[in-house]
């Protein structure tokens, strides 16, 4: 069993497409472990995206990752953060439309930026970001 992160971000929660990517993920086989709604101050997003500190895209993904509430949820499965990386598909939303058109991001992101979903890329990335949006106490 392994636990990974995902966060619904601002524009996919706008759309009111929470509950669909929510439902894709049960139908999927894996486990909500923890739920929640909230929003990210500056500081917030700049810590939780520091690895892209020094990005071009950086600023811009603070702002997005700021611009109105998220919904983020532990999700546990069989390989799960390989697995979700699958489900929400390319980062850029036009290429996951060409290549995984049933990916999440696909049905419910506009483009590179606006991409509906993050998900932890690797087990470290996973370690850092569950208990960075999470207490022990917040999850099942
Ligand atoms: P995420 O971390 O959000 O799950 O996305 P990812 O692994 O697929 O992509 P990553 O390279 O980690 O980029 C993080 C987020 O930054 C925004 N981005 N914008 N304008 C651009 O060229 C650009 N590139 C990346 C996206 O919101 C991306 O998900
Ligand atoms: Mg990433």
């Amino acid at each position: 069993m392994e636990r990974t992160l995902i966060i619904i971000k601002p524009d996919a929660v706008e759309k009111k497409a929470t509950g669909k990517i929510l439902d894709r993920f049960l139908q999927e086989g894996l486990e909500i472990k923890a739920l929640k709604k909230f929003k990210f101050n500056r500081q917030q997003a700049e810590r939780f995206y520091i690895v892209h500190k020094d990005r071009p895209f950086y600023k811009e993904l603070v702002e997005f990752m700021t611009s109105g509430p998220v919904v983020a949820a532990v999700l546990e499965g069989d390989d799960a953060i390989k697995r979700v990386r699958e489900i929400i598909g390319p980062t850029d939303s036009e290429e996951a439309r060409r290549t995984a058109p049933n990916s999440i991001r696909a049905l419910f992101g506009t483009d590179k930026g606006k991409n509906a979903i993050h998900a932890s890329d690797s087990p470290e990335s996973a370690n850092y970001e569950i208990p960075f949006v999470f207490s022990q106490l917040e999850i099942f």
